[in-house]
């Protein structure tokens, strides 16, 4: 027989799940209230995860200007390096420490290599999270 999964005899003890209807009414997406730790988690992680696979076409886009030729690159450089754009690289940085490090974090629970211990694995993510985003910041801004 199959070992039991992680995590099963502590869900069982709290009782069934009790749910008005299958998943969240159509309004509860948006409705921010009575939210677990988790379940911002899990919100943040999407915009990231989404906002990635954004960057990644428009990284790839702005890469093709390079067969336009050595001007079109050299202008899109002078933007790139101006402090909004710079700015805009640190929320890149912060959207791939955020979901990689929470990655991280999903991957060990829900493996079951640390099934109990999601909260204190999302700060500890936070904590090297934001020291790695301020190190970053003051890199990226630091030539302005
Ligand atoms: C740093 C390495 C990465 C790790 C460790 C990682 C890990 C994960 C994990 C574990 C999930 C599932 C989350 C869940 O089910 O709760 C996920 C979802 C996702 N990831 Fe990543 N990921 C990484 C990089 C990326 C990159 C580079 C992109 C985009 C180019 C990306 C895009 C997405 C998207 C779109 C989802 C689905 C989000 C959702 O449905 O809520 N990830 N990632």
């Amino acid at each position: 027989m199959n070992a039991p999964a992680p995590g099963r005899e502590a869900r069982e003890a709290r009782g069934p799940l009790r749910r008005k209807g299958i998943g969240p009414s159509p309004s509860g997406w948006l409705d921010p209230r009575g939210r677990a730790l988790g379940s911002w988690a899990f919100a943040v992680n999407r915009v990231t995860g989404l906002g990635l696979v954004f960057y990644l076409y428009l990284h790839l886009g702005v890469l093709s200007l390079l067969l336009v030729g050595e001007s079109a690159w050299n202008d899109f450089l002078e933007l790139a390096t101006t402090t909004v754009f710079l700015l805009l690289d640190v929320l890149l940085l912060f959207g791939l420490l955020y979901h990689g490090l929470n990655g991280i974090r999903v991957a060990l629970v829900g493996s079951g290599v640390v099934p109990n211990r999601q909260r204190a694995l999302f700060w500890a993510g936070t904590v090297i999270g934001t020291l790695a985003l301020a190190y970053g910041a003051l890199h990226i801004l630091g030539g302005t």
